[in-house]
Parts: C-alpha cells; sequence; structure tokens
C-alpha cells in the first residue's frame, strides 16, 4: 500500500450537485473538469458520483500503486462492459486469470523482432497511401487531415493482420470496422446500458457490422488454419500462438475476438497521435527542420526498414513529446475489489479510481514548462529523472498497451516518410479544442494543404 498512515487528514474536493455529485460537470467537459479538479484540489481528489466517491488519482506513486504494486485489486471499470458486444472475450475486455491466460499466450506475438517483421508491408502500405499525397500536392486543394490519417491507419492494420489482402471483403470490412468504432466510443458514455437495446438505426448498422466483422474473421481463420499456411502477417503470427498452446485454449472464437480487439484498439489511438504530430510540427518549424535534418541524413532518399527505427531517434522523441501532450487514450477508471488505502486514504471494495495520462503528462510538479512543445524530454538523462509513472500514454504495469512496439514503429515511419517527401500547413484552427471524444483528437477535425518539398 502507498502512503503511511491508515487514515489521512479528510480530503476536499469540488461540490457538485445534491443527488447526483459531479457527474454533470464531468459528462459536460470531462476534460476541463478534471483539469480544475487537480489543480486545486491536488494528488488524490474525492469525486462525488451519484450515491458514492470515486478518487482522482494525480501521483506518480498512487498509479504506480494501482497499476502495478497491488494491480490485482483492481479490475478495469464496469463501463468497459460496453465494449463487449464487439470486443467480446478480447485482451482489452477480458479480467483475472483468463486475461493473464490469454495475455501470456498473445505477448510473444509482439516481440520486437516478430513485430519488425511486419516493417515490410507498413512501409509498403504507407509508400502507396502517400502516392494520393501526390495528387493532392499537385491540386494544392485542402483535404481533411484527420480522416486521411485514419484511413491509413486502417490500411496499415488490415494489411499487416491479413497480408494476402481481403478481396471483395476489403471496404465492407473498413466500413464495419469504422462504423462499430465510432458506436462504441459514444456508448462509453451511456450510463445505462439502455442506449445499446434500443432498436434504432444506429445500433442496428452496429449489430450488423458486428455480424460482418465476425463473419468474415472467422473465415479468414478458418481458410488459414484448413491450408495449415498460416503466413507471416500479424494473423498468422496470432494462429501459430494459437497453435502452440494445448491447440484447444485458443478457440476459433476467441482468436476471432482477439483480432478484432487489435484492430480497434490500435488503428484510432495511432491516427490521433500521428495528426497531432503532423500539427505540432507544423507550429514548431525548428523541430521540423531537427527530424528533416535526421531523417536526409538516416535514410538519404530511400524507404525506411526496421534497421532504421534506431537512428530516427529525433523522430521518436517527437512522438513520445506528442503522446506526453496528447496522449490518444487519456484516461481510464478501475475498481477496488478489496478495501485498500491509496497515499492514506482508505479505498473501500467497489470504489473507483481515475488516472488521467493527460493531467499527470501536464503537471508542473513534474514538467518544466508543462505546455511547451519539447522533445528533448525524452533524451535519456532526462527520462531517468522522472517516475516512470509520471508518463504512461500506453499505460502501465501488466496491462501495459501490448500494441506499444507495433505503434511507435508505425508512427516513425509515417511520420518520417511524409516529411521526407511534403511540407504539409495546418489550415484549420492553429489553437484547436480538444477533450470531447474518447480519445484525444481535436474537436474539429484537422485540415490541411500540402505541397511536394523541395529540396535545398
Ligand atoms: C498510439 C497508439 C496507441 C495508444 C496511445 C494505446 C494506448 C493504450 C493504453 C493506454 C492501454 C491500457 C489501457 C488500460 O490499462 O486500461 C492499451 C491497451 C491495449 N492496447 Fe493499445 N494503444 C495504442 C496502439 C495499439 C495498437 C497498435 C494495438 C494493437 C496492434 C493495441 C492493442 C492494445 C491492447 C490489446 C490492449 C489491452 C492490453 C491488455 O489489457 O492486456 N494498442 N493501449
Amino acid at each position: 500500500m502507498s502512503g503511511s498512515a491508515l487514515s489521512g487528514p479528510p480530503l476536499s474536493g469540488p461540490k457538485g450537485y445534491p443527488i447526483v455529485g459531479v457527474l454533470p460537470m464531468l459528462r459536460a467537459n470531462t476534460l476541463q473538469f478534471l483539469v480544475d479538479a487537480a489543480r486545486r484540489y491536488g494528488d488524490l481528489v474525492p469525486l462525488r458520483l451519484m450515491m458514492s466517491t470515486a478518487y482522482l488519482l494525480n501521483h506518480p506513486a498512487h498509479v504506480e500503486h494501482v497499476l502495478q504494486t497491488n494491480y490485482k485489486n483492481y479490475r478495469k471499470a464496469p463501463m468497459i462492459d460496453r465494449l463487449k458486444p464487439i470486443f467480446g472475450d478480447g485482451l482489452v475486455t477480458s479480467e483475472d486469470e483468463f486475461w493473464s491466460r490469454q495475455r501470456s499466450l498473445m505477448q510473444p506475438s509482439f516481440h520486437r523482432k516478430r513485430i519488425e517483421a511486419l516493417a515490410g508491408p507498413m512501409v509498403e502500405v504507407t509508400q502507396r497511401h502517400l502516392d494520393t499525397w501526390r495528387m493532392r500536392a499537385a491540386s494544392g486543394l485542402e483535404f481533411n487531415l484527420s480522416e486521411d490519417i485514419s484511413c491509413l491507419t486502417l490500411e496499415v492494420v488490415l494489411k499487416t493482420m491479413f497480408s494476402s489482402g481481403l478481396g471483395e471483403d476489403g471496404p465492407a470490412l473498413s466500413r464495419a470496422l469504422v462504423l462499430a468504432n465510432e458506436v462504441i466510443s459514444k456508448r462509453v458514455w451511456d450510463l445505462t446500458s439502455l442506449g445499446s437495446l434500443l432498436p434504432t438505426k444506429k445500433n442496428r448498422e452496429f449489430n450488423k457490422a458486428v455480424a460482418l466483422l465476425r463473419g468474415v474473421v472467422e473465415r479468414m481463420i478458418e481458410q488459414r488454419r484448413a491450408t495449415k499456411d498460416y503466413g507471416n502477417d500479424l494473423l498468422g503470427i496470432l494462429l501459430e500462438a494459437a497453435a502452440a498452446d494445448t491447440g484447444e485454449f485458443m478457440t476459433r472464437e476467441l482468436l476471432r475476438d482477439e483480432v478484432i480487439t487489435l484492430m480497434l484498439a490500435g488503428y484510432e489511438s495511432t491516427a490521433t497521435m500521428v495528426a497531432w504530430a503532423i500539427f505540432f510540427l507544423s507550429q514548431h518549424p525548428r523541430h521540423l527542420e531537427a527530424l528533416r535534418t535526421e531523417v536526409d541524413t538516416m535514410l538519404a532518399g530511400r524507404a525506411p526498414t526496421a534497421e532504421d527505427l534506431k537512428s530516427l531517434d529525433y523522430t521518436r522523441r517527437v512522438i513520445q513529446e506528442v503522446g506526453r501532450l496528447r496522449p490518444s487514450i487519456w484516461w481510464f477508471a478501475r475498481v477496488a475489489v478489496q478495501d485498500d488505502i491509496i497515499g492514506g486514504q482508505p479505498i473501500k471494495a467497489g470504489t473507483m479510481v481515475l488516472i488521467s495520462q493527460y493531467l499527470l503528462h501536464t503537471q508542473p510538479s513534474i514538467w518544466d514548462d508543462p505546455e511547451r512543445f519539447d522533445p528533448e524530454r525524452f533524451q535519456a538523462h532526462n527520462v531517468m529523472k522522472r517516475s516512470k509513472f509520471a508518463y504512461l500514454p500506453f499505460g502501465a504495469g501488466p496491462r501495459v498497451c501490448i500494441g506499444s512496439g507495433f505503434a511507435m514503429m508505425e508512427m516513425q515511419f509515417i511520420l518520417s516518410m511524409i516529411f521526407r517527401a511534403f511540407d504539409v500547413r495546418i489550415t484549420s484552427d492553429a489553437n484547436p479544442a480538444f477533450g470531447s471524444f474518447l480519445s484525444l483528437r481535436p474537436n474539429e477535425d484537422f485540415r490541411a494543404v500540402c505541397t511536394a518539398r523541395r529540396r535545398h
């Protein structure tokens, strides 16, 4: 347990309304509400929600306690169940022994070497996608950058998962993923599960999208299993992992759930960070120049490979800084299984604790001039000065993101390939508001104009 005493001084927090507590404020503007609460009330803030009190944890030691030291005592909050109709029993939504066995089975598939074997298809898809930017550059027309990058990361996940392509199922599968993503992002906020039960047009479309996704993925799994030729893509790697155990353990349904989970967990969060990275670089010419010098020197005009990832070090630091200021997943919740003590405060079984990456990443007591964009914060000597739990764009502890290596590689490739070939000017708001969505994307999509880069 973190904290030395069994009960600390009484904590204060925002007042809220009778009965509902702070819920209306939390729902109206989650980001601003949590920022204000943390700045005003400190490391451990009680938040009254209906009949219970949740705690907002703003100290890295408290976060370490929940995510690492005593993680077995904390389960994901009930709103995660809203994702079950599509994520099924995949890693994001499962718990306890079931999760633990499944995570051990999947972990080797995400070993660095295995992920690096996906570099070729990743670069190929990005190159093909950026060929369409040549037409954009020639036309000089403004385009929706956020949407374009989402399409790209979706193409990447589909190509790395099913290298052989999906044939005529491809476009329908992409549409189903986008629709499912949109619906579940809203459902997490739905306090009752009533919204998902109503026979609305959106719900019918969602159910159809889930059926289609499941059908296509199951068919792909069956085809591969029948030929026993698993292939070198992500699906092949997972099939091998499934077979390496007793063969019984990862059933077809479970493998299907894991495949859908990986596709959904991966594409939008990566796209959000790439789009912000382009935005920040367009605002900071000095950092853009440094990134370009690195890309020009290390790649000398050719496409990147897995071997280049180490030398694209500045590019990596830019991405890490973007992950600090705009972590796509910016808060999550856990519920205590048994009574506990955090920072001297008794936490009763059933109590919810909230952790916000965005708050930790912009806390003035941890980060010097937190709003300043500065990739140098991620030089090794600076990283060593901070708690590991002060920076967690991919979460932390045993439930840390399994796809972080995949996402980092993808983002390094995409950014180096964009900026070696193009200049990008953001034409939408220079000071965009954010925080209205489940992921930390801007409230209005980014718009941009690109031009072919003139080399000096
Ligand atoms: C920039 C992109 C990404 C970000 C910011 C991100 C962030 C996160 C975070 C914060 C968690 C932990 C959530 C929690 O503890 O409640 C997580 C879990 C997870 N992520 Fe990611 N993720 C990204 C990309 C990906 C990709 C590309 C994949 C798959 C290829 C992926 C698959 C998963 C899975 C399966 C989990 C659940 C792990 C478990 O509970 O065992 N993510 N991610």
